[in-house]
């Protein structure tokens, strides 16, 4: 056996098409909104070892990020850039419907040689189904519909004369073309709550959860996966964290400190009362920021959790803990993207490489 490393993980990263970054605090960021800062990043990215970019949709914010460029557009912007990385779009049911995503996916997978993937959102933000109009559906009700979305989705992408009669959508002898190249546009979800990840072991191909501890992250991978496996299902697992890799670690716990000393309080507590129709408002009362202190909030994803924060080879070790973990992909943020990504890429990445070759040579000096 080659000591080629087997299933490397994945590195992405958010692209900031939301301004304000990706802590709401008043420390320096070296990160702008703009077309041309992002066109910029995802060339670095691809670049330096990363494999995707995640967008966000935002249709409103009341707690500090003011503009927010649509995602699908902006991933295709990105796209047009670049050569290698895959962009993955944030689309959410309600707005979106599957018939208009379905055609607009496909026809960017054509533009971009099958480099855009999606990431289908549930929605949490009532304040923003309420300024555009969306209804609002209970916690568990948005993921059936999430679910409906999916299966429509890859139905249109899939199959000719498509019927579907579901609750939300519906599809009468549909066929519509192009489809998408192959291999199909990837499809992954966020949401960490139970209906969340029942969703992800019936339909989605990835899942996409808060930062967190190894421990914490595991309990949720053995879950969904012995699901996955009872409905003939796999699904793969992404992990957000927020990186501050620097020379020492006093250097990066300071970082970290002084985001936590300039987090802006009123933005805080605006983003800590709309994340109450998250996780905490499922039945089980589990999920996405059902636990998160205001500390954790300062991050909109719960990234400090994930503890990427230290020297290259204290985060390399983190991310392999990670990784035996269960998780596929590290999704990461950062305070000066450009700048934070080219030095990931070049200080962290190779030794994570480095670290899983040696994993595998020991597991086949073990054979
Ligand atoms: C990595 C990741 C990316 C997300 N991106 C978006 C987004 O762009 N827009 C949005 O409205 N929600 C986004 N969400 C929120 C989720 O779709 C979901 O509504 C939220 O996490 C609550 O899920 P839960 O109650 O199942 O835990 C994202 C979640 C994760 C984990």
């Amino acid at each position: 056996m080659s000591l080629q490393t087997t299933n490397p993980v994945k590195f992405a990263y958010w692209v900031p098409n939301v301004s304000g970054g990706l802590v709401i605090s008043d420390i320096e960021q070296r990160t702008s909104w703009d077309i041309d800062y992002n066109r910029k990043l995802a060339q670095i990215a691809e670049a330096n070892g990363f494999d995707y970019a995640l967008s966000q949709i935002r249709f409103t914010a009341g707690y500090g990020a003011e503009n927010q460029h649509e995602s699908v557009a902006f991933s295709h912007a990105l796209l047009a850039a670049t050569t290698k990385l895959k962009v993955i779009a944030a689309l959410l049911p309600g707005p979106w419907n599957p018939t208009l995503a379905a055609k607009q996916i496909a026809t960017i997978s054509h533009l971009t040689n099958g480099r855009v993937a999606i990431n289908v959102v549930s929605g949490w933000f009532r304040g923003e189904f309420a300024a555009i109009g969306e209804h609002w559906l209970e916690h568990d009700e948005r993921y059936r519909r999430s679910e409906e979305f999916i299966r429509a989705l890859r139905g249109i992408w899939t199959e000719d004369n498509f019927t579907f009669h579901g609750d939300f959508y519906r599809f009468n002898n549909y066929t519509m073309k192009p489809k998408p190249v192959d291999p199909q546009p990837e499809i992954f979800q966020g949401g960490s709550s139970r209906a969340a990840r029942d969703m992800a072991a019936r339909v989605s191909d990835w899942y996409f959860t808060n930062g967190n501890t190894p421990e914490e992250i595991k309990k949720q991978v053995d879950d969904i996966r012995s699901k996955a496996a009872a409905n003939g299902h796999s699904v793969k697992v992404g992990v957000n964290a927020f990186a501050i890799a620097r020379e020492t670690e006093d250097e990066a716990r300071a970082v970290l400190d002084e985001i936590i000393a300039k987090a802006n309080p009123e933005a805080v507590q605006g983003f800590a009362d709309q994340v109450k129709n998250a996780g905490k408002a499922s039945p089980e009362g589990e999920g996405n920021w059902a636990k998160s202190s205001l500390e954790d909030l300062v991050q909109y994803n719960d990234g400090f959790r994930s503890n990427l924060i230290g020297t290259p080879v204290q985060i390399a070790k983190r991310i392999i803990a990670l990784k035996e973990a269960g998780a596929d992909l590290i999704l990461l943020g950062f305070l000066h993207f450009q700048e934070e990504v080219q030095f990931f890429g070049k200080h962290v990445i190779p030794l994570v490489r480095e670290l899983e070759e040696e994993k595998l040579s020991t597991a086949v000096a073990a054979e």
